[in-house]
C-alpha cells in the first residue's frame, strides 16, 4: 500500500522487557524474533524496535557505542537480519530507533574527543569554556541538575542534555551528519521500514548558547522554550527524506518531536520533511471529554493543513502506563480500555507500546531495584520509568511468566498472572481480546482506516464522532463520564465493556457501523 504509514498501527517494542531467547532475564533480538507470530494475530502493522546497539547502559541503549551494530546481549547483526526477513514475511513493517542527538561517553568519538582536544572528534561534540567559575549558561539537563559536565584534564566543560553519559553531538559540525548518513544508509540497505528519531527537535542548539528563561522544573513533555526547535531541523529532515526516498518501499522517519504546540509540530511534518511525528498530546489530557476534544481538534487541524496524518500515543517506555494515568484499579484499566477505542478509530497512525493490549498498570519498583538515571540524578524526586518497563507476562507462571527461563532483569509481579497473555488469550471479555477485536475491525472495514472524519454532538460527557467512507459509515461513541447514553441504531462492532448492547454507561467505549 503506498504511504503505508497514513494509517498504520505500529507496536513498540521495549527490546529488554519483551521476550528472552536465552535465558539471560534480558530480552534481545531471537526473543522478538520468535513473538512475530503473536503480533502478526493481535492484527498490528508493524513494529518500532527500541535500541539494541552495542550500549553501557547509562540510559537503557539511547547511549550508543556503535551504530551500526548490534549488542552481543541482544544477539548478532545476522539476528536482526533473521527477525526482518520474518517481519517481512508476517507483512509486518519494521522500524528502528536511530539516536542522533547524543552518542555515549564510551562511543569512539568522544573517547577521542577527551584523549586528545585537538583531534577532529572533538569538534563532534560541543565543549566550551565556562563561565564565572561554572558552566556556560545557565541550560539543565532533561534528568536533572547542569546539563554541563567539566572535563577537568581540558578545563571545558561538554554538553548533555541528557545524562553525563550521553554528550550531545553538534550537528553544525558537517561530519555529524555525514556519518549520520552513513548509518542511515547502513540499516536502509538492510532492509529496515523506516527510523524513529530519538530527541528529533533538539539535534541543533542555539549557537549562541544564551541562558534559557524556561521554566527550571520540567516535565517530559514540556517544551524546551529557547535553544532547541532550531530552523536548521527542518532542511536536515528534507534531506534525510530524500535520503529514504531513495529506496524503494516508502521508507519513513516518525520524529519523536517533544513540542506541545501542534502547529510548531506540524512544521517537521509538511510533504518534503519527515512523516510523521509523535503526538504526546494525549499522554498530558486528563479523563475529560472537553479536554480531550480539544487537545485531538488541535492536533488534527494543524497536521490537516499541511498533509500529514495525526498519530496517537497513550503509552510509551518513558511515561507511567495508562490506567495508572487514570486513577488505577478497575477503574484506571476500565478508561484506558475505552481511550483505544477512541484513538483507534481516530483518523491517523496510532502506537501501542508492548503490554498496553494488557491492560497493563505501572509497577512499583522497590530503591533498590530502580536502574533508571532520572531516579539518581534527581536525588529520588522524580521515580524514574522502571515502572513501565516491566517485562511481558506471556505465560502465568512467576518469576519468568513466559518471558524468559531465567531471572527477569525486574521482577514481574506475582499478580501479573491474571494479565498474561495465556490467560487473556480466549477470554472475550479481556483487554487482550478487546484490542484483537478492535484491530481487525480497523483492518477489515475501510471507513474505520481511511475514511471521512465528523464529530458527532451526543451529550455533554460523551465524544463521539464518525467515519464514512462510501456507503460504509463507523461511530465511534466514549461515554467518558456522562450518564449512560444510547447507542446510535446499527450493528455493535467493539465495545470496550463487554457487557454493553443498546446503551453505553460512563468510561466506556464502542464502535458502531451505521445503519445507512
Ligand atoms: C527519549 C527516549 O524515549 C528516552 O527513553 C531517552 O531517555 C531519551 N530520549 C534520551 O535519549
Amino acid at each position: 500500500m503506498a504511504e503505508w504509514w497514513r494509517n498504520a498501527v505500529l507496536y513498540e517494542i521495549y527490546v529488554r522487557s519483551f521476550a528472552d531467547g536465552n535465558g539471560d532475564g534480558l530480552g534481545d533480538l531471537p526473543g522478538v524474533r520468535a513473538r512475530l507470530p503473536y503480533l502478526r494475530d493481535l492484527g498490528v502493522d508493524g513494529i518500532w524496535l527500541t535500541p539494541f546497539y552495542p550500549s553501557p547502559d547509562a540510559d537503557h541503549g539511547y547511549d550508543v557505542t556503535d551504530y551500526v551494530d548490534v549488542d552481543p546481549r541482544f544477539g548478532t547483526l545476522e539476528d536482526f537480519d533473521a527477525l526482518l526477513a520474518d517481519a517481512h514475511d508476517l507483512g509486518l513493517r519494521v522500524l528502528i530507533d536511530i539516536v542522533p542527538n547524543h552518542t555515549s561517553d564510551q562511543h569512539p568519538w568522544f573517547r577521542n574527543a577527551l584523549a586528545d582536544p585537538s583531534s577532529r572528534d572533538r569538534a563532534r561534540y560541543l565543549f566550551r569554556p565556562g563561565r564565572d567559575g561554572g558552566p556556560p549558561n545557565n541550560w539543565t539537563s532533561a534528568f536533572g541538575g547542569s546539563a554541563w559536565e567539566l572535563d577537568e584534564a581540558s578545563g571545558e566543560y561538554f554538553l548533555h542534555m541528557f545524562a553525563p553519559e550521553q554528550p550531545d553531538l553538534d550537528w553544525h559540525n558537517p561530519d555529524v551528519e555525514e556519518s549520520f548518513a552513513e548509518i542511515l544508509r547502513f540499516w536502509l540497505d538492510r532492509g529496515v521500514d523506516g527510523f524513529r528519531i530519538d530527541v528529533a527537535q533538539a539535534l541543533y542548539k542555539d549557537n549562541t548558547l544564551a541562558d534559557t528563561h524556561e521554566p527550571e522544573r520540567r516535565t517530559w513533555h514540556a517544551d524546551w522554550v529557547t535553544h532547541v526547535n532550531q530552523p536548521d531541523l527542518l532542511p536536515l529532515y528534507a534531506r534525510w527524506r530524500r535520503l529514504a526516498g531513495e529506496y524503494e518501499g516508502d521508507r519513513m522517519f516518525v520524529g519523536e518531536i517533544v513540542l506541545l504546540d501542534q502547529d510548531a509540530v506540524a512544521q517537521y511534518v509538511t510533504p518534503e520533511r519527515l512523516q510523521l511525528a509523535f503526538n504526546f498530546t494525549l499522554l498530558h489530557s486528563e479523563w475529560d471529554a472537553e479536554a480531550m476534544r480539544a487537545t485531538i481538534e488541535a492536533t488534527r487541524v494543524a497536521l490537516e493543513a499541511v498533509g500529514a496524518p495525526p498519530t496517537w500515543v497513550l503509552e510509551n517506555h518513558d511515561v507511567v502506563r495508562l490506567p495508572t494515568r487514570y486513577g488505577g484499579g478497575a477503574e484506571g484499566v476500565r478508561r484506558a480500555r475505552a481511550a483505544a477505542l477512541l484513538v483507534l478509530a481516530l483518523p491517523g497512525t496510532v502506537f501501542v507500546y508492548e503490554g498496553q493490549e494488557l491492560g497493563l498498570e505501572e509497577v512499583y519498583v522497590p530503591e533498590e531495584l530502580r536502574q533508571d538515571p532520572i531516579f539518581f540524578r534527581t536525588n529520588g524526586t522524580r521515580p524514574g520509568r522502571d515502572g513501565c518497563r516491566v517485562p511481558i507476562p506471556w505465560e502465568s507462571d512467576p518469576p519468568g511468566f513466559g518471558f524468559t527461563d531465567g531471572t527477569p532483569w525486574l521482577r514481574i509481579p506475582d499478580d501479573w498472572t491474571e494479565k498474561s497473555v495465556a490467560r487473556q488469550t480466549g477470554d472475550r471479555a479481556s483487554t487482550l481480546e478487546q484490542y484483537r477485536a478492535a484491530l481487525a475491525a480497523r483492518r477489515s472495514i475501510p471507513a474505520l482506516r481511511s475514511g471521512s472524519f465528523a464529530w458527532l454532538d451526543v451529550a455533554p460527557g460523551v465524544l463521539a464522532f464518525e467515519r464514512r467512507e462510501g456507503d460504509e459509515a463507523v461511530a465511534c461513541v466514549v461515554n467518558v463520564d456522562a450518564d449512560p447514553v444510547a447507542l446510535p441504531d446499527g450493528e455493535l462492532l467493539v465495545a470496550s465493556d463487554p457487557e454493553v448492547s443498546g446503551t453505553l454507561p460512563r468510561a466506556a467505549a464502542a464502535w458502531v457501523r451505521l445503519r445507512m
